[in-house]
């Protein structure tokens, strides 16, 4: 009877698990990255600050710049600190594909 409980309640953590680790992975999607990573300059909304020479990337230019300019931009642009040169190419690839949600 005692080991049927403890069987039912493994399997409750293993399907528990199972459900949770896609959302986990989530985490690093572009919506979080650009947050944590963009956003303090570019703006939540991605339309920069004028002021502060920080571009808009929901600009008509910015739509017009591909995936791999954009990408390049990323990596390479002077003013872009360090954590966000770094960033690994799946990631600069998550964010690309949040920032074209929002040229929408
Ligand atoms: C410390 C502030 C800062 C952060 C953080 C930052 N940027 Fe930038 N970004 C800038 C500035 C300033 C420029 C303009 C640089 C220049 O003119 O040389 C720029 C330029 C760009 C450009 C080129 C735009 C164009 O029109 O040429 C892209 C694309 C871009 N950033 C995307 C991002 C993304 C995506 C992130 C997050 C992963 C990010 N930036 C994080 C400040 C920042």
């Amino acid at each position: 009877m005692k080991t049927t409980k403890l069987v039912v309640l493994v399997m409750t953590i293993a399907m528990a698990l199972f459900i949770l680790m896609p959302s986990l992975s989530w985490a690093d999607d572009g919506a979080t990255l650009y947050k944590a990573k963009c956003a303090m300059c570019h703006g939540a909304d991605a339309a920069g600050k004028p002021a502060a020479k920080i571009p808009s990337l929901i600009s008509d230019e910015a739509k017009k710049m591909s995936d791999a300019d954009l990408s390049k931009a990323v990596a390479e642009t002077a003013k872009h600190p360090g954590p966000v040169k770094s960033l690994s190419a799946d990631d600069v690839k998550a964010v690309v594909t949040y920032v074209r949600s929002l040229q929408k």
